[in-house]
């Protein structure tokens, strides 16, 4: 079915075009001369395009007059210049095809406000809604602005696995895989569960990064990038977590913590400005019903340098501050996102680079620093987020690093492939980690990282 998208007519097409649009029924108004105005959204963009149906249709009385949101229409007609305000173009119908109904009496979506809360309900039916058609539209943007930056810069695209044996993180946030019968599973002679029977013959999980798999195809191919699904089981109900996120992770050899954080910072920017180009009305439309900082925000990072700031910097600075702060930030500490925001938020009012953490406090495989406690830790920090950005520079030295794996609990034997590439022909690397919701949130508005995501899974919620 060969049809117009709402966006071309409304914008590029002049009055007299014939056409076809396809869509659903926003809202239907028939007034007392014999007309229908019927508005059709097709999700191409914000905008509802105006149909004006003739009593004189064939269908007029025995379907258009009685249609309600939610049903499906494909329409044939003649684009008119408009008298109504707030749009050039209306179409006056030849054809109104009804689709698909929707029984007024049960459908969700309303033309009136609805709340997120209840949208999550109905998340098969909330991208007919504005709000998460222009996240859908935003989301899609960003991806393709995300390859484009990599792919414009040399950088291979990898495709790391989603199975894996090992935890990056080495925080034991990991969700099992395995076909075995979880009511009768075979066990070894001392009763555990025996893995070896397993489809693998071993304990696998999804993975929480494809770090570890893109460092071995840096260290071969110099610049790449991993983009994909990442899980965590991690059992915090924050508007800032999900179970299933999307994370971007470029990773390059030859390189240190300083071109780490150029690059993070190049590339928020380079998303940013294509945020704000490519998608101006979808911004301003967040700006205008969500939240009236994200346009200024935006706007700042892309023309603006960012703060650079040691850890150790940065606790003194909230010392300093006079603040009570919910949890306390002793050397040693980890940043919670309280400290965050205030840093980015307030101390500078712009994007945090936040590097050199303790050592103690972050993953084996960041490099450990010349003083000993200390790694080459970088988080990139946005207003309103706090932490977007996670990377470090990797830890190259073989000792160091069966050294600080050893004293972290982990076998060297299953990592025996991640040591190797510190055996052969060893360089300096380092990468870093986006999510691709954060980075929603922060260009959006949204205050809730479900609403960033189609289907978002969370501790208990895995509907749809
Ligand atoms: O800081 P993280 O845990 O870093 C890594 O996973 C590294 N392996 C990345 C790397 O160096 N290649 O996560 C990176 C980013 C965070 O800054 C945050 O934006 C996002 O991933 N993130 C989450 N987003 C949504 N829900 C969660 N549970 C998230 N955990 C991390
Ligand atoms: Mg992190």
């Amino acid at each position: 079915m060969e049809r117009t998208p709402v966006r071309q007519a409304l914008t590029d097409l002049a009055a007299g075009s014939e056409i076809t649009v396809g869509g659903w029924v926003r809202t239907v108004r028939t007034s007392k001369g014999g007309f229908s105005f019927i508005t059709l959204n097709d999700g191409s963009c914000l905008a509802s395009l105006q149909i004006v149906a003739d009593e004189k249709l064939p269908n007029y009385g025995s379907q258009i007059v009685s249609l309600t949101a939610g049903a499906s229409l494909l329409v044939r007609g003649k684009l008119v210049e408009s008298p109504a305000k707030g749009q050039r173009v209306e179409l006056h119908a030849t054809e109104v095809a009804v689709l698909g109904a929707a029984d007024a009496a049960s459908y969700p979506i309303q033309p009136k406000h609805h709340t997120y809360e209840f949208l999550r309900t109905v998340a098969h039916l909330r991208a007919r809604t504005n709000t998460f058609g222009a996240v859908a539209r935003l989301r899609s943007a960003l991806s393709g602005a995300i390859h484009e930056f990599f792919q414009s810069r040399g950088f291979l695209y990898i495709h790391t696995p989603i199975i894996t044996a090992s935890d990056c993180e080495g925080a034991g946030q990991l969700f099992r895989v395995t076909s075995l019968d979880a009511a009768n599973p075979p066990r070894t002679p001392d009763g555990r569960v025996d893995f070896d029977q397993d489809f693998f013959a071993r304990t696998t999980y999804l993975t929480v990064s494809g770090q570890l798999e893109a460092e071995t195809y840096a260290c071969a191919l110099g610049k790449v990038y991993t983009f994909g699904p990442t899980f965590r089981a991690e059992n915090s109900n924050t508007p800032r977590h999900l179970a299933e996120f999307w994370m971007v992770e470029p990773e390059m050899a030859f390189c240190d913590l300083d071109g780490d954080a150029a690059l993070a910072e190049e590339f928020l920017k380079h998303l940013v400005t294509i945020a704000l180009t490519r998608c101006r009305q979808e911004l301003e439309f967040f700006n205008e019903q969500v939240e009236d900082s994200v346009i200024a925000a935006l706007e700042g990072v892309a023309g603006g340098q960012f703060a650079r700031i040691t850890y150790t910097e940065a606790v003194q600075r909230l010392e300093k501050s006079g603040r009570h702060w919910t949890f306390p930030i002793p050397w040693g500490a980890d940043i919670q996102t309280e400290h965050e925001r205030y840093l980015t938020e307030e101390l500078f009012g712009r994007p945090v680079i936040l590097t050199d953490y303790p050592a103690s406090i972050k993953p084996f495989y960041m490099r450990l620093n010349d003083d000993g406690r200390t790694a080459a830790a970088m988080d990139v920090l946005v207003p309103r987020i706090g932490e977007i950005i996670g990377g470090s520079q990797r830890e190259e030295r073989l000792e160091v690093l069966a050294e600080r794996m050893t004293s972290a609990g982990m076998k060297l034997d299953d990592y025996r492939w991640y040591l190797d590439l510190r055996r052969y022909g060893t360089v300096p690397h380092a990468g870093f980690g986006l999510g691709l919701e954060r980075m929603l949130q922060f260009v959006t508005g949204l205050a809730n990282i479900r609403d960033v995501i189609p289907y978002p899974r969370t501790p208990r919620s895995a509907e749809f």
